[in-house]
């Protein structure tokens, strides 16, 4: 298996395995950063209206596209509405002003397609089936490929179904060995909505770790990743892998399509490499016994944080 053939289900079509995130890279230097990542072999980028580098990330796509001698379906581009926050002075958008927003987000991409469409987060709150109505209705008319949500709960989806409209094929989650939701990702499963994995690497030393990344990751967790005795990196020593690559195979092994960013490209190329090794079933047993709950994404409600 390579990282170019692996891939998941997604509804009636497929997402790669190992995508790429945007989450915090600046408008100016998404460009050269997403073209480096297609050039490396990327196949997904994961981006949102609420990153601010669409049109950034557009530019990377087409040269990207470009450098390698690939086509447009080469490619698989994921990008999300912001749904709006009424506890941020930020009117949930309705009906119209989702289409408005998708329009805008393919605009600034520069595509006439989007491969994978979310609800970035549950905060639209009275307008959320609106705007998952609009999300089907662009689905109907074939301007985006599959639809989906992120940062859902179990009773968000169930919303939707209780309005009576089609349930979302995917569901962006934060997951890792530290927060694995267990509950909300057997009833995804039973309900054959697709986990997708963000902030795969958050147990890891260097996650976020620069000026300018804060991020809700408590001390006590930092800590922890920080220790010579993490579990993950005396793992990874035993694979012969870093604990990045350790932590990105416990989620394309537990069937989750995962997005690192990584402005690095000998670390892209890392984060890529993930299919010559395989964690045994009883590392995979004592990574299950690692769940410490929610995750951190969403610790403060700091918009910052969501990735
Ligand atoms: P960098 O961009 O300097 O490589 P997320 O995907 O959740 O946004 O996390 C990205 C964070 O993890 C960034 O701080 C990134 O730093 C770091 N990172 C990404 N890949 C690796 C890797 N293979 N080894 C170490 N740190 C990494």
């Amino acid at each position: 298996m390579t990282p170019l053939q692996s891939r998941f289900a997604l509804g009636d079509i497929h997402i790669p395995a190992v995508g790429f995130g945007t989450y915090l890279i600046a408008d100016n230097d998404a460009a050269g950063v997403v073209a480096d990542a297609i050039s490396v072999g990327y196949r997904h980028i994961d981006t949102a209206a609420g990153y601010h580098n669409e049109a950034g990330v557009g530019g990377g796509i087409a040269d990207g596209i470009a450098r390698a001698g690939l086509s447009r379906d080469d490619l698989f581009v994921t990008t999300k509405l912001w749904p709006g926050n009424a506890a941020w002075g930020d009117p949930p958008k309705g009906y119209d002003e989702t289409r408005a927003a998708f329009e805008a987000s393919r605009t600034a991409l520069g595509l006439d397609v989007i491969d994978l469409y979310l609800i970035h987060a549950p905060s639209g709150v009275e307008k959320r089936v609106e705007q998952w109505q609009a999300l089907c209705d662009l689905k109907a008319e074939g301007v985006v490929r599959a639809i989906g949500v992120s940062n859902y709960t179990e009773a968000h989806i169930e919303e939707i179904r209780a309005a009576g409209l089609p349930l979302p094929e995917a569901n962006q989650i934060e997951l890792h060995p530290w927060s694995q939701k267990p509950d909300l990702v057997a009833f995804l499963r039973a309900e054959g909505i697709l986990p997708i994995a963000y902030s795969s690497l958050v147990p890891l030393s260097t996650w976020r770790a620069e000026p300018g990344q804060s991020s809700a990751k408590t001390e006590e967790m930092k800590a922890d990743s920080q220790s010579a005795e993490s579990p993950f990196k005396t793992m990874a020593v035993r694979y012969g892998v870093s604990e990045a690559q350790l932590l990105l195979r416990w989620g394309v092994q537990s069937g989750y399509p995962v997005l690192p960013k990584s402005t690095n490209v000998d670390r892209m190329k890392q984060n890529l490499d993930l299919f010559s090794f395989e964690i045994t079933r009883q590392d995979m047993d004592m990574m299950a016994a690692m769940d410490r709950g929610d995750g951190v994404a969403w610790a403060t409600g700091d918009p910052r944080d969501i990735g």
